[in-house]
């Protein structure tokens, strides 16, 4: 079974890499997709991104990390993916989540969406919270892995 584990990723952390560990151990092949943000405002380039990713997941030989425009939908039918893979932290992940998967269900019912509950360790965790700490200099490494953290201190100006 093919998946697709699609996001911003900006930058990716510590939670989204359990569950792309967790997709590996799963499925046949995984596909790491970086949303190319048109209107979304990001920190890291969408080559950023994926460069960031394909470093942290070259480990894996069924991980292939690639950039999408446009529907995640669309995507997940020109890659002839089973299903579409999402980390479910807190409660308020669901409603969001919810709406995704029913309007992607009701464009290709082929294409399942399934929930991965994130590690409570990572429940909390997001790249904004990420972000938003670096950029007033608190401590992040117990967030992102240390090559992260550095792209990340740079980004922001701090040592
Ligand atoms: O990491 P994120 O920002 O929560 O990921 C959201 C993402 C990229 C999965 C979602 O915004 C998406 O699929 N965007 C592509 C456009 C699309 O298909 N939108 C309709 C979703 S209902």
């Amino acid at each position: 079974m093919i998946a697709i584990y699609p996001g911003s990723f900006d930058p990716i952390t510590y939670g989204h890499l359990d569950i792309i560990n967790r997709c590996a151990n799963k499925f046949t092949k995984v596909i790491v997709a970086v949303l190319n943000n048109q209107n979304k405002s990001v920190v890291f380039s969408t080559e950023e991104r994926v460069s960031m990713i394909k470093e942290l997941t070259s480990g894996y030989d069924n991980v292939q990390v690639d950039n999408f425009e446009g529907l995640l939908i669309d995507y997940a039918k020109k890659m002839k993916a089973d299903v579409i893979v999402r980390g479910l932290r807190a409660v308020s992940d669901y409603e969001y989540e919810m709406q995704m998967s029913l309007y992607n269900k009701q464009l290709c019912p082929e294409v399942e969406t399934m929930f991965l509950v994130s590690d409570t360790k990572y429940s909390y965790l997001s790249s904004s919270i990420v972000k938003e700490i670096a950029s007033y200099g608190g401590e992040i490494s117990n967030f992102v892995p240390s090559t992260i953290e550095e792209r990340i201190k740079a980004k922001y100006g701090c040592k």
